[in-house]
């Protein structure tokens, strides 16, 4: 028995497959017919369609033509190809900016846009929403019971934010709300005395601007989560538009996008809610670290695994992926033979049972001309086809194996909050140029792959219940935390969890108020320490670390040892200390404490350490936690994943670097598609970039 059911009712396994924008090529018969042909070449199954093509249903106000969408339907259903078939809205028509001024955004400083490009609608005007209700109701008679359509993808990429005064006048409401309309609430909230930025009334209230209110970080947060209400509201207004009017029920999902800059996005945890299978962009950076690919590679597991825990392990969609050069970022980076390939199986180790590339063929003209895509201009005997099919031959093999729908299992959870990353984004201390939130969340899992531990990521929609699955949970930098979640933590620690917690955190609520305790406030009896100020390092400049006995016969590389960026100088109340920082005036302060608490454990970390060392610290407390290493220390790039159901256990290993490694082995493996057994503790040989996957005996 699997797990999870298949993620749409109408696809028996992996899905592999591009956006697809046959609209572009309605003029060429023949390029249908080619696709459909390349389609099979490339082992594409999949396509998803006409999130842009608003312009060709509907090319004058109530004038609806889904005749050219009926015929691309048919002929991909003929061919066995399904499809996710898109609403339209994050690119309307000319005709409708033009006509109805307000459906247009205003940008911070209150100029209206003109009419032009995507993703530029004001989610707050009446005529848009009457005008995408109309279009999703005819979409959703029309196709939902067509055989090749499987699901829903709802919008693409919500956002961007919009000033207009409507949305602003909704953003008085929203607050009216949340303080009860009590403004007074509101002042002593956001802290107005401050500079005299009182209001008298919730009339008063301004969006943030740089050319107005900006050092309110109460009003900077609250427009924030009003921004993802906004968007999210508009979300559930497109799926009830879908229900509405559909004849047979299909899921629904909308691609989350720019996880990398977390602090400017939306609270997707709260889309996830609404939404039946969770589905995102994945643009890695890879010219970032060019020697170093599995950094990005982590960065990218990072949020495979918060789009798996955020439906309780159900598999994801990897929406869309750069097959080649993703053409807006700061350069153009191909990917190197087998790096995609790579990508694509460590997304389906994650959970992804469905990987889709933007785009499926590239097209002659505007800005998206030169981003990869599965067929190039010339054609498709390239390199990039060649690894695709490659790729998608693999993905039949898994797929019949029977990996779809099984669950990839953590004993581990991170704490990642939107609201958190969105109020340590403002917080305007420790440095102008803070790190960025993200890179530390990499560091971190990048220690706990390094062991084969797999993570989930929790967040303060979490309940009790949800966190006392876990063996350890990480809250890395925890700024803004509400009481709720405090307790919920608390309890996790009072009933024989182990919570591990880095500098800087549970100092401020979610309206970025600061709570008036000694650090870390709500948590610090459970973690038996208290911290009074917090040190920034300049650039190039480190404090070294000297670790306690039972941590230093761990490591070898004691001179190797030290933070950079901030730390907090903490004092011990009822906790031990595992290591303490021996430079300057630091000396003897301790960087790591320990405290037994009920029948659980805390842990403070009063710093990031370096890499090595971090590593070694999370060694010892998934040791003392008693959770599961699924390998011995890995080198640097290598990576062990599992995905299991009532069954079987799927085993992924991956190599990132250019040389050979061996990774060694706890259970005998199965190949998957032979018969060679490797019996335990043998070591897998892996060539240069590549990954291998078996069955655990
Ligand atoms: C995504 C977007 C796609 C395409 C892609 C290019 O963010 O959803 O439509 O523009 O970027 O990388």
């Amino acid at each position: 028995m699997k797990d999870f059911a298949p993620y749409s009712p109408y696809v028996d396994g992996i899905t592999h497959g591009a956006d697809y924008f046959p609209e572009q090529w309605l003029d060429r018969e023949d390029i249908l017919e080619e696709d459909i042909k390349l389609m099979h070449e490339a082992n594409c199954n999949i396509v998803s369609i006409g999130m842009f093509a608003w312009a060709f249903l509907e090319p004058s106000e109530g004038v609806f033509e889904f005749g050219w969408l009926h015929k691309v339907l048919d002929r991909l259903n003929e061919a066995g190809i399904k499809v996710w078939l898109a609403t339209p809205s994050a690119s309307p028509p000319r005709w409708l900016s033009n006509k109805y001024d307000d459906t247009r955004i205003v940008n911070e400083l209150g100029h209206r846009r003109k009419t032009g490009e995507r993703q530029c609608s004001s989610l707050s005007s009446e005529i848009f929403r009457e005008k995408v209700a109309e279009i999703n109701k005819r979409l959703a008679k029309e196709f939902s019971s067509h055989p090749a359509v499987i699901g829903w993808h709802i919008s693409n990429e919500y956002g961007p934010w919009d000033y207009s005064e409507k949305t602003v006048s909704m953003f008085r409401d929203y607050l009216r709300d949340y303080f009860d309309n009590d403004i007074e609430k509101l002042n002593k909230s956001w802290w107005t005395a401050f500079w005299s930025r009182r209001y008298a009334s919730f009339d008063e209230i301004d969006a943030p601007s740089s050319n107005g209110d900006n050092s309110l970080h109460g009003l900077t947060i609250a427009w924030q989560r009003f921004q993802s209400f906004l968007n999210l509201d508009f979300f559930k207004f497109e799926i009830a538009c879908i229900r509405e009017a559909e004849t047979r029920h299909l899921p629904v999902t909308t691609n989350f996008h720019i996880f990398r800059q977390m602090e400017y996005g939306f609270d997707y945890t709260e889309f996830a809610e609404a939404e039946d299978v969770v589905s995102w962009d994945d643009y890695p950076e890879f010219y970032k670290h060019p020697n170093e690919p599995w950094k990005e590679a982590a960065g990218s597991a990072f949020i495979h695994n918060y789009c798996r825990s955020v439906k309780d392990g159900k598999p994801f969609v990897l929406m869309e992926c750069s097959p080649s050069a993703t053409n807006w970022q700061e350069f153009c980076r191909l990917r190197p033979p087998g790096l995609q390939e790579l990508m694509n199986l460590f997304a389906l180790a994650h959970g992804a049972d469905s990987i889709q590339y933007f785009q499926w063929r590239k097209s002659l003209g505007s800005s998206e001309k030169f981003h990869g895509a599965v067929v190039d201009h010339g054609g498709s005997d390239t390199r990039v086809f060649r690894e695709i099919a490659s790729t998608g031959k693999m993905l039949k093999v898994l797929s019949k194996s029977g990996v779809t729908g099984a669950r990839t299992k953590a004993e581990v959870a991170i704490v990642m909050d939107f609201c958190n990353a969105f109020a340590f984004k403002n917080i305007q201390a420790l440095s102008r140029n803070k790190p960025r939130f993200f890179d530390m969340f990499k560091d971190l899992q990048e220690c706990l792959y390094s062991f084969g531990v797999m993570t989930d990521i929790v967040d303060r929609h979490s309940s009790s219940e949800k966190l006392s699955q876990y063996k350890l949970i990480i809250a890395p930098l925890l700024y803004a935390v509400d009481e709720n979640f405090a307790n919920n933590l608390i309890t996790y620690v009072k009933n024989g969890g182990t919570l591990l917690a880095g500098p800087f955190s549970f100092i401020a609520n979610l309206d970025d108020h600061v709570y008036q305790m000694k650090r870390p406030g709500l948590l610090r009896d459970c973690f038996g320490v208290y911290i009074e100020e917090t040190e920034t390092l300049l650039p190039g400049e480190r404090v070294s670390i000297k670790l306690a006995d039972v941590l230093l016969s761990r490591t070898d590389s004691e001179s190797d040892i030290y933070t950079e960026n901030f730390f907090d100088l903490m004092h011990l109340e009822n906790a031990c200390s595992l290591a303490e920082f021996n430079d300057s005036w630091y000396k003897a302060y301790p960087a790591l404490s320990k405290n037994n608490f009920a029948d659980g454990r805390a842990y403070y970390l009063a710093a990031f350490p370096n890499l090595s060392i971090l590593s070694e610290v999370i060694k010892f407390i998934l040791d003392e936690a008693g959770v599961n290493c699924l390998s011995e220390k890995l080198n640097d790039g290598c990576f062990v994943i599992r995905r299991e159901n009532a069954e079987k256990k799927f085993v992924f290993y991956f190599n990132f670097t250019n040389e050979n490694q061996m990774i060694v082995n706890k259970s005998a493996l199965s190949c998957i598609d032979c018969d060679f057994v490797i019996p335990p503790e043998t070591g897998v040989k892996m060539k240069p970039m590549s990954v291998r996957f078996f069955v655990e005996n």
